[in-house]
């Protein structure tokens, strides 16, 4: 998906930025399924995290790298940077040091890497911002309820069909509006549904007509992420996604299929009684 949008600007990495201004919406867990899913499909990325207080995305990758260690897996590994927070006792000085160390971390990568994946905070600020309004490809996963859609948009209570837009999708839509004029880069928006009922249900059939017609009135792409399954949360102590998963489980079957191989057959497995 993220492979058929244009390279980033005269030849420097891809930009995709992690945003929405909702906390728990799965960016950081979407940001590394991203890094992990590019760096299989053999592109070079660099990661970085720009939830100083957090730190979830920086604490995956380093669990990641720490399992690697520890197991002897092959696991892919982003080159990463933590944007730290400031800590003198004056605000703008701490936002000098955090804007110089941004500026830094994408100058000594943007022209080796293929993509660099930024994560965002759940919350407002410059650095937020200046990261949107660098985006190629904005992704914002929203959880599948109402109460997530509400910083995209509001929705009328007896019908659902949307009735205006919210903070989040107004900034969005400022920071491309600025971007398409000091560039004329017209950046993608994909909004990705996250934590899916596996269940068809009224509320999901009603939140995804309501995406659909908020993407016409804002531009962006609606699409369905991950399912809402129990072991996307069991993966962060191992660093692990289910891209890792899905390759573990397919060598586990060929390392028994070989081991088999040679065996003569009995009886049993050919007519499977
Ligand atoms: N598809 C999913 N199914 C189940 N749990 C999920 C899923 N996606 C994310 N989570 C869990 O939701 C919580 C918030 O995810 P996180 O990626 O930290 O969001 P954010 O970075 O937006 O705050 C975490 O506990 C994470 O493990
Ligand atoms: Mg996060």
């Amino acid at each position: 998906m993220l492979l058929q949008t244009s390279q980033g600007q005269s030849g420097s990495a891809h930009v995709v930025v992690l945003g929405n201004e909702k906390g728990g919406s799965g960016k950081s867990t979407t940001a590394l399924h991203i890094a992990v899913a590019l760096m299989k499909a053999g592109q070079r990325v660099a990661t970085i995290d720009l939830d100083s207080r957090q730190q979830s995305f920086t604490r995956y990758i380093n669990n990641r790298g720490a399992w690697a260690r520890r197991t002897g897996l092959a696991l892919d590994l982003p080159v990463h940077c933590c944007i730290k927070l400031g800590e003198t006792m004056q605000i703008a000085d701490n936002e000098t040091s955090e804007f110089q160390q941004f500026i830094d971390a994408v100058s000594a990568v943007e022209q080796k890497f293929d993509f660099i994946v930024i994560d965002t905070p759940g919350s407002d600020s410059y650095l937020m911002r200046l990261a949107h309004s660098m985006a190629d490809t904005l992704v914002t996963p929203i959880n599948d309820s109402f109460l997530d859609f509400d910083v995209l948009g509001t929705v009328d209570p007896a019908t659902y069909s949307v009735t205006g837009e919210s903070h989040y999708a107004e900034m969005v839509r400022d920071t491309r509006r600025k971007r398409r004029q000091l560039d004329g880069v017209c950046s993608d928006w994909i909004v990705v549904r996250n934590r899916l009922s596996m269940l068809g249900s009224r509320n999901k059939q009603l939140v995804a007509d309501s995406l659909n017609d908020l993407s016409f009135r804002l531009g962006f792409r609606s699409i369905d992420g991950f399912a809402e399954r129990v072991v996307y949360r069991e993966f962060f102590p191992r660093g692990l996604t289910a891209l890792d998963e899905r390759g573990r489980r397919r060598a586990a079957n060929r390392a028994e299929w070989f081991n088999q191989v040679d065996k003569p057959l009995e009886v049993h497995d050919i007519l499977g009684i």
